[in-house]
């Protein structure tokens, strides 16, 4: 690999150019280890590979890693495939990791993305000793220049007691000038972030980092390895179009502006056929405030219905990042990439009057929202920035397929198996059948809504059956539940496979 020393524009900094085993070196066992790094976008590859071939040739280490939030494979996969991960902050979705935490052989604290920064800021959660940073460029003053994510790369580089940086010479050169890099001081000298509209820029484009703290410059063209996004299938299409006609509802009734306000979504196939459906909408002039951007920004971009799309990471799929890499002058002036801490900060998210749209695994027939864990017992991924968005949206929506697992689980459910977003945060659930507006309504009203609008025609029988007898049997109170029947549907699914009776 040709190495790109015009990358590094602080002469004195050349020196600590070492090769990734060299740096991984500076790594003992029981470090605390902050990475960039959010969804498959920005983390560092190399030195972590470098990481596991240690103890493949029988070192014994163990780190705690705390990241900005999902990392991919070389990092969660590899360090945990190798029993290297003890602690882990503060989200994932590595099938791998997700096996060694329900394992208990890491202990995840699975945490609010726009806290994570000031738990370390904080002094919570101890002092970090390493930060791996990728980068795309230093300053000349020694100023980090991040790659596709910011995460919470600021914040480790402010508070780890040395930094590695990976310099990715694959990540486009042309990233400089899209991240705005502002870090609030700690309470009580905390003042107002001046964000008043998506596009407002308040920082700086680099890091600012003390250069004595560089250990050790690693050069590497390893790739992201995001993954494509899934096809849009006819129920995320379904959905998608809820949602959207939800939407334009809004704005027929006066309490949207006919632009819309900024959106959040969260990632996966429903997220792109929603974003995917805006193209083909009325709606123009759209803004993004968000936490991570993916392929449909990018089409949102082609058809020219966005302003400005804001967020933490940048992550576009491999089969489309060639053309976003020849492309990128075009879309650049309407990116920006702010640390976690800003993008998920829910004085801004309230402030912008956000419309959050997220993906829950289950719902109840009150409106609480498990995102979070399988079965109430095994963790998925994480809460991520869902609680962030939910509980500070100028309207708050889940999205839900109405079943799962080729139609055993239904997923309205009489109580959730676990609880991530509760009554009081969730305004709007949609699934592929319908829309459940639960804004003013009671509990009761809401049961109704949610089972005759959302839920799947082979539960709905079911659903209706547990909501009189419940409310017959509390002489109906206020949320009225069969306490000893509530998850006696969870416990269906485990023992026979199915949440139908007689299964
Ligand atoms: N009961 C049990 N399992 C269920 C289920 C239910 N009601 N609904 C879905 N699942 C299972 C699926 O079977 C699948 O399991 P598998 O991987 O073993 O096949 C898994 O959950 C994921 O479901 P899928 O339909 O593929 O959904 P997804 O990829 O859209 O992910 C979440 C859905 C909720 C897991 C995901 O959006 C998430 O982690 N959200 C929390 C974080 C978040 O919201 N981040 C964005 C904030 S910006």
């Amino acid at each position: 690999m040709e190495v790109k020393l015009d990358r590094i524009r602080c002469e004195k900094l050349k020196e600590k150019i070492m090769s990734p085993e060299d740096a991984a070196k500076l790594i003992n066992d029981g470090d605390f280890i902050g990475t960039s790094g959010f969804t498959p976008a920005g983390y560092p590859k190399a030195v972590p590979m470098a990481l596991a071939k240690r103890v493949d040739q029988g070192e014994r280490i163990q780190i705690d890693l705390m990241t900005g939030a999902s990392v991919g494979p070389e990092l969660d996969g590899l360090l945990s495939e190798r029993g290297i991960i003890r602690r882990r902050y503060p989200y994932q979705t590595n099938s791998t990791l997700r096996n060694a935490i329900n394992n208990d052989n890491v202990k995840y604290n699975d945490m609010h993305l726009s806290h994570s920064a000031q738990y370390l800021k904080y002094g919570f959660l101890g002092t970090m000793d390493i930060a791996i940073i990728e980068a795309v460029a230093i300053t000349e003053e020694a100023g980090i220049v991040p790659s596709t994510s910011v995460g919470n790369s600021n914040i480790f580089i402010e508070c780890a007691k040395k930094i590695i940086v990976e310099i990715n010479t694959s990540q486009p050169i042309e990233l400089e000038g899209v991240h705005d890099i502002y870090s609030p001081v700690n309470p009580p000298e905390r003042e107002k972030i001046n964000i008043n509209k998506a596009s407002d820029r308040i920082g700086i484009p680099y890091i600012p980092c003390d250069m004595d703290k560089i250990a050790a410059i690693v050069i590497t063209d390893i790739p992201d390895k995001a993954s494509n996004v899934a096809a849009i299938d006819d129920v995320s299409r379904r959905m998608a179009e809820n949602l959207i006609g939800f939407l334009e509802s809004e704005v027929e009734m006066g309490r949207l502006p006919e632009n819309l306000l900024p959106l959040q979504s969260g990632v996966g196939s429903v997220a792109n056929a929603v974003l995917g459906g805006l193209c083909n909408s009325k709606f123009t002039d759209l803004n993004v405030y968000s936490e991570v951007l993916q392929d449909s920004v990018i089409d949102l971009m082609d058809c020219g219905k966005i302003k400005t799309a804001s967020a933490t990471s940048l992550t576009i799929s491999p089969e489309r990042m060639n053309d976003f890499k020849a492309n990128f002058s075009k879309y650049k002036s309407h990116i920006i990439l702010r640390p976690e801490e800003i993008s998920n900060n829910p004085e801004i998210i309230r402030r912008l009057g956000v419309i959050s749209m997220n993906t829950a695994i289950e719902a109840d027939i009150y409106g609480h929202v498990n995102s979070t864990h399988i079965m109430g017992s095994k963790i998925m991924n994480g809460i991520g920035g869902s609680g962030d968005f939910t509980r500070n949206a100028y309207i708050s929506i889940f999205t839900t397929a109405s079943t799962a697992r080729d139609g055993k689980i239904s997923s309205i459910v009489p109580m959730v198996s676990h609880v991530d977003h509760t009554e009081h945060d969730v305004m709007v659930i949609v699934t592929e059948n319908g829309v459940a507006d639960l804004r003013g309504l009671s509990p009761k009203e809401r049961a109704e809504k949610i089972i005759e609008n959302c839920a799947h025609e082979d539960f709905k029988e079911m659903l209706w059956d547990y909501f009189k007898r419940a409310k017959e049997a509390t002489n109906t109170s206020h949320s009225p539940h069969l306490l000893n029947e509530a998850l006696s549907w969870h416990e269906r699914y485990i023992k026979t496979g199915s949440m139908q009776k007689g299964h």
